[in-house]
């Protein structure tokens, strides 16, 4: 049992991820009687408890509205002592088993069904006026959740943040069963989702007068760089059964950028009084010009705080702290986007929010390096595709530089699972995407978002969809436009946007619903969209979904020979797409001719778990197609791959695979992006023993405008890259083992060189590790990379070496990977083969327990290697 003991301060928020008991699947008989629509009614007043609407007032008389007598493992009793002990962020469904018989979409992972998680814990008895809220960043999905046998709320939609207030049902004598049941019904959604409480889990108490959840927005609406106005925008809450008068004082402090602590204060805002009636609210606004701020940019990332103290009789009740940064964004029609203004283009990648092996568990670490390997290429943006992103990941964009795009659904009424063609009650319709929802829960998990994010100068534009169905139809504008309402409500200071693959939704009316036009995969239509829509921004909210697999190369080089190869796998020559989608090399021209577009989102910056295109038998990709020919084709196509055994778990869209290492494609973004960087990349490796004669292209991306390759030093010719070409190639190179050197030039100076050389026999394993201290927190984690050798320390690139893995001292191995999509080895193995000579060991500290941490790999035949590293 967990003991709660509180600090003595008004508000105190303290971690609830230890000590969970889980259990997969229902208890015996309860399944039938746990559905949606039988606990809808139950989870609706926690939207109402966000939302500040009267049914804040809830008792537990309309709890037994409900008509669900307590399941087996809601109730107190229940002996679930041998229940598996987790700790959150969890997600269960990453342990598998893979199974290769289940849909592409999945990521062969067993992440649908039903999973309970039970915790036992002591709270000593609160005060009259004291609240106990449970916060839930993130539970996937289709909460329910029951205190001492109670059921008392939940939230259907697995990432949006939601709270719980306790206080009602704890239990007279503090001992306390919390029991949560996840429902993740097939065919809700289109990737891999994760599954289990994957986000943190906090307990607050607070006074019952307090600032209601997110209710502190600071904005500021003119920012020039001599002075910001700022505004804090309040909602007070009292839920005592007295009418209160409040006073509230405000005060504004840097944020040290080392250390993250508050500075002195340096401005004490208005001091304000206000009633606030019994179970009720007010809202305040109080505001002040600061002189001379320190704005945020990507460069400088100088943040403030904002701290709120309420008090009742000279009584301090409550007190929130926010940092917020002050900066400006435009985005215009003609000159794209600015930041404190100046022009930034958007270089921007979608990503998915698993974290490779670790699955959908939040892992700050893994965030955090995710967004440095993108930063190395250049990236500046991230679209949260598709989907509100976790609170860490917010905070991490702020902290680190990093813009983004927030997004809140994939679907809106007309969900995306509804095969083409079968219509509701008809056999075949499948129906628990978002869609199932929609009505009842949009505003909530749209305010919901929009709170979270809104004090967060790293997110510059919300996306309210991803392709929605409706852009085709009638009823898109009116959706859209009601959409936009609830985000304009909640925040005025950013753009809204919606990302759209139908031409459509960009001339019949869709389009003024929204601030910017989010275009998916139309880079030649950019001219048109702007002619038409003259006053409209432009944003490329999905490009490119170019694929391939990492080091794997096939011959000849060609679109049509880029991947249906035997072991579905995609060359790396970075020439081949799904039909909807283009090339890189063609979005770059189609923004080139295009400068108002205010940049792009790659599709996508890392590769995912699930919808392993061109290998997906998932029926959504349909809904990509207007022309009824090109569909017919794709839906035979996939006829034919729903008929074979694919083994392809995760995607081949990545930049970096799913162990984070670089794909070939990530330098040639790294060119574009960070063209300032002397940089030259060659494509492919040279270890070709079967192909010497043989015509074997060679292609380089370099931020040079001229380059030189030489084959063992004769020269192959000299490529120059006109202001439109962004690859140079030399497509006639006849093989021959040794060594490939580029030469690069820019402006007529020498710039960068690149080498390839063909490598021996493998011969050592060599270890590197990503940083050389990590944290004794039991959550810091190490990346260590295994690399496979030759005498000579060359790569072996095409090396299958299977390779022992152990970690000594104070830590856990966690998980391991390779990258390669079609692997259904666990995670969780701690012998793996290497994919085109490299490995991942991902390694966690332990808590409280410093030391130094070994990590050693072994394989057959080969040299073994150690890293050693501290935890401190
Ligand atoms: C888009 C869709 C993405 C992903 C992508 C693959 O149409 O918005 O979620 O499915 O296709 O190319």
């Amino acid at each position: 049992m967990t003991q709660f003991e509180f600090a003595t301060t008004q508000r105190n928020r303290i971690s609830f991820n230890l000590d969970w008991l889980f259990c997969r699947g229902d208890g015996p008989g309860d399944s039938s009687c746990l559905t949606y629509a039988s606990l809808r009614s139950a989870l609706l007043p926690t939207a109402n408890y966000l939302l500040g609407a009267d049914s804040l007032q809830r008792r537990a008389s309309e709890v037994a509205d409900v008509a669900i007598a307590t399941p087996t493992y809601a109730t107190p009793e229940f002996p679930d002592t041998e229940w598996a002990r987790v700790s959150a962020p969890h997600d269960h469904a990453i342990f598998g088993p893979f199974s290769i018989d289940l849909p592409g979409e999945t990521g062969k992972l067993p992440w649908q069904g039903v999973a309970w998680y039970r915790k036992h814990f002591h709270v000593a008895s609160l005060r009259s006026d004291e609240r106990l809220v449970l916060e839930i960043d993130g539970a996937m999905s289709f909460s329910s959740i029951w205190l001492n046998g109670v059921l008392i709320g939940g939230w259907p939609y697995g990432y949006t943040s939601f709270q719980l207030d306790l206080t009602n049902y704890l239990a007279a004598d503090g001992n306390n069963v919390i029991a949560i049941r996840l429902d993740n019904p097939e065919n809700s959604s289109r990737w891999y989702p994760g599954a289990g409480l994957y986000r943190n889990v906090w307990l607050t108490r607070k006074h019952a007068v307090h600032i209601a959840p997110h209710e502190l927005f600071v904005h500021t609406p003119r920012v020039t760089s001599d002075a910001a106005v700022i505004n804090v925008d309040l909602v007070l809450r009292n839920q005592l059964e007295v009418d209160v008068l409040a006073s509230i004082t405000t005060s504004l402090s840097e944020r040290d950028p080392i250390t993250g602590n508050s500075t002195p204060v340096v401005a004490v805002l208005e001091d304000l009084r206000c009633d606030i009636p019994r179970q009720g609210y007010a809202q305040q606004t109080v505001c002040t010009t600061l002189k001379n701020p320190k704005r945020w940019s990507l460069a400088e990332r100088n943040r403030y705080f904002i701290t709120c103290r309420v008090s009742l009789d000279g009584i301090e009740v409550d007190q929130v702290t926010v940092p917020f940064g002050i900066r400006s964004i435009t985005m215009d029609a003609d000159k794209g986007f600015l930041i404190n203004g100046e022009h930034t283009p958007l270089k921007g990648v979608c990503l998915h929010h698993d974290l490779g092996a670790l699955g959908t568990a939040v892992s700050v670490r893994a965030m955090t390096r995710q967004i440095e390997v993108l930063q190395s290429m250049g990236c500046n943006s991230i679209r949260t595709s598709h989907n509100p992103p976790a609170p860490e990941l917010l905070e991490l964009c702020d902290e680190m530089g990093m813009l983004l795009m927030v997004e809140a659904f994939d679907c809106w009424r007309r969900g995306k699972k509804h095969p083409p063609g079968v219509n509701e009650g008809e056999p075949g319709f499948r129906y628990f995407d978002y869609a199932s929802v929609f009505d009842e829960w949009h505003e909530p998990d749209l305010r919901a978002m929009i709170r979270l994010s809104r004090n967060h100068p790293s997110v510059i534009i919300y996306s309210i969809g991803n392709e929605v169905v409706e852009q085709w139809h009638a009823d898109g504008w009116a959706i859209a436009t009601q959409l936009a309402g609830i985000t304009r409500e909640e925040d005025r200071t950013r753009p809204i946007t919606s990302g759209c693959n139908g031409e459509i939704a960009a001339y019949r009316g869709f389009q003024t619903a929204l601030d910017v036009f989010g275009f998916n995969y139309k880079p030649h239509s950019y001219p048109k969209l702007h002619r038409r829509n003259p006053t409209l921004a432009i944003v490329a909210t999905e490009t490119a979904s170019t694929v391939s697999t990492r080091g794997e190369y096939f011959f000849p080089v060609s679109a049509d020979k880029a991947h249906g190869q035997v072991d579905f796998q995609v060359s790396s020559y970075d020439l081949s797409t799904p039909p909807w989608a283009c090339l890189a090399d063609e979005e770059f021209r189609g923004l080139d001719e295009a400068p108002y577009v205010a940049g792009e989102y790659v599709w996508t910056g890392f590769d995912y778990l699930g919808e392993p295109t061109p290998y997906n038998s998932d029926s959504t990709n349909l809904l990509n197609y207007s022309d009824p020919a090109e569909k017919e084709k794709h839906r035979a196509e996939l006829e034919h791959l729903g008929k074979i055994q694919v083994p392809s778990r995760s995607s081949y869209f990545g930049i970096v695979d799913l162990a984070g290492f670089p794909k070939d494609r990530f330098y040639l973004y790294q060119a574009r992006w960070r063209e300032e960087l002397p940089m030259a990349h060659i494509l492919p490796h040279w270890t070709w023993p079967e192909r010497i004669g043989e015509i074997t292209p060679v292609h380089v991306y370099s931020s040079a405008d001229e380059a030189e390759l030489f084959l063992n030093g004769i020269s192959q010719g000299i490529r120059l890259r006109s202001k439109l070409e962004y690859r140079f190639r030399w497509d006639e190179v006849v093989y021959e083992p040794g060594e490939l050197r580029v030469v690069t030039k820019k402006s007529g100076k020498p710039w960068a060189e690149a080498v390839r050389r063909t490598s021996g026999a493998a011969s050592r394993l060599a270890l590197d590790v990503d940083r050389k201290n990590i944290t004794a927190d039991g959550v810091d984690l190490a990346y260590v990379t295994v690399r496979v050798e030759d005498a000579a320390g060359e790569l072996v690139p095409r090396s299958r070496a299977i390779v022992c893995c152990k970690v000594e001292g104070p830590a856990t191995l966690l998980a391991t990977d390779n990258g390669d999509p079609t692997s259904l080895v666990s995670f969780h193995a701690t012998e793996r083969a290497v994919h085109q000579g490299l490995l991942l060991i991902i390694v966690r500290s332990l808590p409280e327990k410093p030391g130094t941490i070994s990590v050693s790999a072994a394989a057959s035949g080969l040299e073994t290697a150690t890293v050693t590293f501290q935890s401190k």
